[in-house]
């Protein structure tokens, strides 16, 4: 798509996103960014937002030593290292090389995760519409604990950005806070930066250029946003989980508007990748997790844990934990069953309750009711596989494949001493032992089994 006016705005643009600060308040081995809201990584969410919004150059100020960071990044934006955590200023000053041919940049808190692209791109074109030399983004929240303040003169002008740490019983109770997300001037901020003095604690605050800017008698703005979800900021465990709720009720609502039935989004949790077609109902108490895409009419639930996995459309899964299955139309499964990673299952297959089935492909109308474990196993159309049926696949060496062909009957209690095949329309007595391959059209009854041929007409 050709950039229009507005979009053409937003190339005058470079983006940091400050994601190398310790997170001491998460009190976690892993970094605070890398850390998951319904399933992606904060700093992939502000990186995401801010490819969205149309910037291009995007550079991420990370930590040294950390590969992880490089991991999630993928690519996606460049890295600047900032060596040692001595505030977000100085972390901004890191990025410098990366973004200074531009004319602006817009700076990204990088544990803010949920700023929409919309905000972003509106606060730009704010920024070069008023000609400022800072944008700050702003928002009026009822518990501004913790964050910075904005204050404004008696005549409302915007002044400067006092932390917490260092507000006077005053500004304490003023509710306009920086959201962590602000728009420079390229040509200033790399000269004014460094002129910011450290703070008490010895770090170089971001928040300081504003009081520096008004000091020169530069133009400061704010750009407010309405939403105060957008803005939510996360430091400790406690935020982690009101950012999850916010965005998983927001993945939810998205989907209900698209047609799927959702009983209880309070119960119903859903990664940010997941899609649902449309009159699809989704019970109480389902995790939905990884890159799971679920058809049309197909019934979730309750109780089912389903990870990155492909469901068709017509589909029951009842009380059911599914893992890296692939699924066709009209199959039904549960309560209870279980099928893991390397599974396919073909239209109309039936599996009943207290199934495992690993590493295996189920053909067309197959039917696995009750109890059983199929294991690396290729398994035909129209299989019948009898209660407490299994796969011997393991011989405490390695493990080996089951084949049975179409058609055939496997009786309640077989075991399937693994490698082996069963033939076309072929069947197995209660019970038996199978440890050699039964031909097409044969019954083996036993223990072990012996093989009796028989003619179908
Ligand atoms: C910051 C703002 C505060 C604002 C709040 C919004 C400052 C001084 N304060 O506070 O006014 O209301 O965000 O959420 O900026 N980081 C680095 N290197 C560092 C320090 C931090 O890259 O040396 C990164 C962190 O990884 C984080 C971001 O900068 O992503 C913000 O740092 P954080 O320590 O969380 O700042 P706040 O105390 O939340
Ligand atoms: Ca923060």
């Amino acid at each position: 798509m050709e950039p229009d006016q507005y979009d053409s705005y937003i190339l005058e643009f470079a983006a940091v996103v400050l994601a190398a600060g310790k997170g001491t308040r998460m009190n976690s081995e892993l970094p605070k960014v890398l850390h998951r809201v319904c399933g992606r990584e904060l700093l992939n969410l502000v990186i995401d937002a801010s490819i969205s919004a149309g910037i291009h150059q995007i550079s991420v100020v990370i930590p040294e030593n950390h590969p992880s960071f490089i991991e999630t990044i993928k690519g996606r934006a460049n890295v600047s290292i900032q060596k040692t955590p001595k505030g977000t200023g100085h972390a901004l000053i890191s990025a410098r090389e990366q973004v200074e041919s531009y004319r602006n940049v817009i700076v990204l808190n990088g544990d803010v995760p949920l700023i929409s692209d919309t905000t972003l791109k509106k606060m730009m074109r704010n920024h070069l519409n008023n000609n400022a030399i800072i944008t700050v983004l702003a928002c009026k929240v009822p518990d501004a604990e913790g964050l910075g303040r904005i204050i404004r003169n008696e005549s409302g002008e915007f002044v400067s950005i006092v932390e917490e740490v260092d507000t006077d019983n005053y500004n304490r109770q003023v509710r306009e806070i920086n959201a962590g997300i602000y728009c420079f001037d390229n040509n200033w901020l790399w000269k004014a930066i460094k002129h910011v003095k450290p703070s008490k604690s010895g770090e170089i605050y971001i928040t300081d250029l504003v009081a520096l800017a008004q000091g020169e008698g530069k133009k400061i703005k704010s750009f407010m946003t309405l939403d105060q979800n957008e803005i939510k900021g996360i430091n400790s465990k406690i935020d982690l989980s009101v950012v999850e709720n916010i965005m998983n009720k927001i993945i939810c609502e998205e989907l209900m508007l698209k047609g799927v039935t959702i009983i209880d989004p309070n119960t119903t949790y859903l990664d940010h990748e997941v899609t649902i077609g449309k009159d699809s109902i989704i019970h109480p108490n389902c995790h939905i997790r990884g890159s799971t895409n679920i058809g049309n009419r197909t019934t979730i639930g309750p109780n089912t844990i389903i990870t990155d996995s492909q469901i068709g459309n017509d589909c029951n899964i009842f009380n059911s934990v599914i893992e890296e299955t692939i699924i066709g139309n009209e199959v039904d499964i549960g309560p209870f069953s279980h099928t893991r990673s390397g599974t396919t299952l073909d239209n109309k297959v039936h599996i009943g309750n207290h199934a495992e089935i690993k590493n295996s492909n189920l053909g067309y109308g197959t039917k696995m009711g009750h109890f059983s474990y199929i294991g690396d196993a290729e398994v035909g159309c129209n299989v019948n596989i009898g209660a407490g049926a299994i796969t011997c696949n393991y011989d405490g060496v390695s493990k080996n494949r089951t084949t049975i062909k179409d058609g055939a009957f496997i009786g309640s209690d077989t075991m399937l001493i693994a490698p082996v095949k069963i033939g076309t329309k072929s069947s197995t007595g209660a019970g038996s032992i199978i440890s050699k391959d039964v031909p097409d059209n044969s019954k083996a009854i036993g223990a072990p089994a012996r093989i009796i041929r028989e003619t179908h007409d």
